[in-house]
């Protein structure tokens, strides 16, 4: 990709690794000029989760057109890319192989390389697409539906879990404390937006941040998710009602004082002054205002990415992919899917 440095870079993404089928055009990894999100949230929301088949399914349905209109928004067609990134890794294998089936199509079809992108990485990259972008080395917090990892990001290729969760995923703890107050799913949008109707400090819930690692910082939510059906149960039990607004405001303010807490001692034990926050979870109004509470006070830079570029989405593996594809890098057809990282 020698000429790479003369055009306008432009990268397809593609990511189906969960219950989205989603396509991007991004230049130089930095300036998204189109995306293109199929949700299949109505199609699982019946079931009160993803069903793994049902999604590899719809996606086989969703990728073409959504990469038809994605290049169409851009006004652009396969001639006018330098390559193609694509999410393998994390993900439910079903949905994943479909999106890699179809990049490899394209790339052997087009004559373009294409690269396989690990989709956590992915979800950091979102903040390289909105200014101001973060500068090396910072640190990043990835809460989603399947992670919560805090990284040290030295530079684009040297980076370190520094936390993690050990049980359930902060968007995982929103998923299933939501089921139990009964709103549905997804449960972290309906816990956000009934927190503000509550009390924030309704209930003092246990801190999902566990002290007893020297150095590390992880996280425990299944703790927090079973306190929360205790206390549901005890009033039950004690013919009480229960106000969710209240649950879910306080749950949502333990969790966003949590995470923010972890991520600003973490940046300090590190000598860090930029924090990158990114992943679903990242787009939950209580952890936005923590940050930006945080940040306020001085000595931290945040770097918050809006909503849309917060949950899955295909521009974010375009600008991780970029990065490789402009250094030469390419996978090849016998790139494989993993569920894990
Ligand atoms: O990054 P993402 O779209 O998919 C994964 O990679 O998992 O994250 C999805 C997770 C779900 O658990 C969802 O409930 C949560 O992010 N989420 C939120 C909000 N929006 C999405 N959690 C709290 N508040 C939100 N506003
Ligand atoms: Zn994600």
């Amino acid at each position: 990709m020698a000429c790479a440095a003369g055009s306008r870079g432009l990268v397809l993404g593609i990511e189906t690794s969960c219950d989205e089928t989603a396509v991007a055009v991004v230049g130089r990894g930095t300036e998204q000029l189109s995306g293109v999100v199929a949700s299949q949230v109505e199609l699982h929301a019946k079931y009160g989760g993803i069903v793994p088949e049902v999604a590899s399914r719809r996606h086989v349905e969703a990728i073409v057109p959504a990469a038809v209109e994605a290049l169409d928004r851009a006004g652009v067609s396969g001639r006018d890319l330098v390559g193609l990134a694509v999410t393998n890794r994390p993900g439910l294998v079903g949905s994943l192989m479909v999106g890699l089936a179809f990049a490899k199509s394209l790339a052997f079809a087009w004559d373009l390389p294409f690269v396989a992108v690990d989709h956590v990485l992915a979800h950091v990259y979102a903040s390289f697409l909105v200014e101001p972008r973060p500068r090396f080395p910072f640190l990043a917090l990835v809460v989603s539906g399947g992670h919560t990892d805090l990284l040290v990001f030295e530079n684009h290729d040297e980076h370190r879990v520094i936390g993690q969760t050990r049980d359930d995923a902060a968007g995982e703890a929103f998923d299933k404390v939501a089921r139990l107050l009964g709103l549905g799913y997804p449960g972290g949008p309906a816990v956000d937006r009934l927190a503000p109707k509550g009390r924030p400090d309704a209930v003092d819930w246990p801190d999902p941040r566990l002290d007893d690692a020297q150095g590390r910082f992880d996280f425990s939510f299944s703790g927090l998710k079973t306190a929360v059906l205790y206390h549901l149960k005890r009033q039950e039990a004690l013919g009480r009602g229960v106000c969710v607004p209240d649950i879910a405001a306080s749950f949502q303010a333990r969790v966003a004082a949590s995470l923010a807490g972890a991520a600003f001692a973490a940046a300090k034990e590190h000598g860090l002054t930029r924090i990158v926050i990114a992943g679903g979870v990242a787009a939950n109004s209580g952890l936005r205002r923590e940050m930006v509470d945080r940040a306020a006070r001085g000595g931290v830079q945040v770097f918050i990415p809006p909503i849309w570029l917060c949950t899955d989405n295909a521009a974010m593996v375009a600008a991780a992919g970029y990065v490789r594809l402009a250094r030469g890098e390419r996978d090849d057809l016998g790139t494989s899917v993993f569920s894990h990282s």
